[in-house]
């Protein structure tokens, strides 16, 4: 009995010691995000806003080059799938065809105690407030649309809402893409674009946040051929999180949504979830939408929304396939992946091996600095001249930083931490052979290069590695 006490007590504290681990890893990561200017709490002097936030020069830096991964993957080189950037306000009638002014919302409980608010699906005990322990009401749905109004009159006839998801504005221009378009079925729309949501408890940083932005994709298909598009869209997909945006293979995993917690308007769904050091979560969904919206609208719009195959004489409505991902999830995904802390530090030099060194090893090509230019003193004129040089050529190319403050050493990591991958150091060899030092992130590898080669050296090894 004692040696089964003293196991379980073992086993508790073995389980509370990863948790604190895992919970300490997040928080670091957080810290470091505001930190180095990558994302600030939203209205920060005012006391933040729950569930928004800002993203500073680096954050947006990040965002950008996300985004324009997943447009050059899901647009540009596909000849099957055409772009789009709809109205974040649209008809509500919209939302009554689709589902959500029904169906889009979480079970909300309150506490009859201190009146704080819970999603009832994530307590523990539905019964019990986890903040004060009185007695929970019993729960209700809430709606997760966030509502205003449109023109000068507030009343139910001017009511809007701001979208939940980027997909409806797509479904709506279905007909419009098939009218202007020379597309034949299958084909795709793809959408980036805001998307709001009421959540009842954002949070986790910008894990659950009521802003967010959406990358999606509805893929229209022939009804019957929906499972082999669904299979090719999940492993196209899980490609792009690995080759494309370099994160590591076993933090990723795919999982399958039971039936029961399949959306209003989901036949399947499998979610490719992170690693996160908060457990393994969702950063997309790829679902079959079967032709639930096509068919909704058709019949809410009085429109008709079939589809006409010219080589079988076949009309039907096309089903739809539609791989959707959130940018501050995979932002979120891609700095955890990347973070790393060397106790002591990689450098040989005295002054580095006592301090902890950060690095952020993030794929090269979207790494929001890609060349940091360092003249070795800055009091030197004919060096401070070079150095503006080489950064006045660069930055036609890539996006640089500049940076004369501090010693060299120091200015190399800081360069890591943000996760530069080159650092271009100017010095007293470049003004005779007009040579430079570029460093490697990854490898502290360093190499002396002609300048008129440095465009074409850097770009070979950012696409071609
Ligand atoms: N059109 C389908 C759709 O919206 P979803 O699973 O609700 O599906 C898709 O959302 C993706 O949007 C999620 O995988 C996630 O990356 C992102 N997302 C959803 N809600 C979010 C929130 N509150 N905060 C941040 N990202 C969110």
């Amino acid at each position: 009995m004692k040696l089964v006490f003293c196991y379980m007590s073992w086993l508790v504290s073995f389980f509370l010691l990863i948790f604190r681990y895992m919970e300490n890893t997040f928080e670091k990561i957080v810290s470091f995000a505001k930190r180095r200017g990558f994302i600030f709490q939203s209205s920060d002097i005012y006391g933040g806003l729950g569930g928004f936030y800002d993203f500073g020069p680096l954050g947006v830096e990040l965002k950008r080059n996300i985004k324009d991964s997943w447009w050059r993957a899901m647009v540009q080189k596909k000849d099957d799938i055409v772009g789009l950037d709809s109205s974040i306000i649209m008809n509500p009638n919209i939302w009554k065809a689709s589902g959500h002014t029904e169906n889009f919302t979480d079970p909300l409980a309150e506490c009859t105690g201190c009146h704080k608010r819970f999603r009832a699906d994530h307590l523990e005990d539905p019964k019990k407030c986890p903040e004060c322990g009185s007695k929970m009401m019993e729960s209700r749905n809430f709606n997760l649309m966030f509502q205003t109004f449109i023109g000068p009159v507030e009343d139910s006839a001017s009511i809007a809402y701001l979208r939940p998801e980027t997909a409806q504005g797509i479904f709506v221009n279905y007909k419009n893409i098939l009218d202007t378009q020379r597309v034949k079925v299958p084909f795709g729309i793809a959408q980036i674009g805001k998307a709001f949501r009421n959540e009842i408890t954002p949070g986790n940083f910008i894990f659950r946040t009521r802003e967010f932005e959406q990358m999606e994709m509805e893929y229209f298909v022939k009804p019957g051929t929906e499972e082999r598009f669904f299979n090719e869209w999940v492993n196209e997909r899980m490609r792009w999180y690995v080759e494309d945006l370099g994160i590591k293979k076993e933090n990723l995993r795919l999982r399958k949504h039971e039936k029961d917690e399949l959306a209003h308007y989901a036949k399947d769904c499998v979610d490719i979830e992170y690693n996160f050091p908060i457990g393994w979560s969702e950063i997309e969904g790829i679902a079959s939408r079967g032709d639930f919206d096509l068919t909704q609208h058709q019949k809410n719009s009085g429109q008709d929304l079939t589809y006409y195959e010219e080589a079988t004489k076949e009309r039907y409505v096309p089903y739809t396939i539609e791989p959707s991902c959130g940018v501050e999830r995979t932002l979120l995904a891609i700095l955890c992946d990347a973070y790393e802390e060397i106790d002591g530090g990689r450098s040989t030099t005295t002054e580095a091996v006592k301090e902890k060194e950060f690095l952020l090893r993030i794929n090269k090509k979207i790494s929001p600095i890609k060349v940091a230019i360092l003249p070795l003193v800055k009091n030197k004129e004919d060096i401070v001249n070079k150095a503006k040089d080489v950064y006045e050529l660069l930055k036609k190319n890539f996006n640089c930083q500049y940076d004369e403050i501090g010693a060299i050493g120091r200015r190399y990591r800081r360069q890591d931490e943000i996760g530069t991958p080159y650092a271009i150091t100017i010095d007293f060899e470049t003004l005779e052979k007009g040579d430079v030092t570029l460093r490697d992130r990854d490898t502290m590898e360093q190499k002396r290069i002609k300048i008129e080669d440095l465009i074409s050296t850097i770009k070979k090894d950012m696409y071609e590695n």
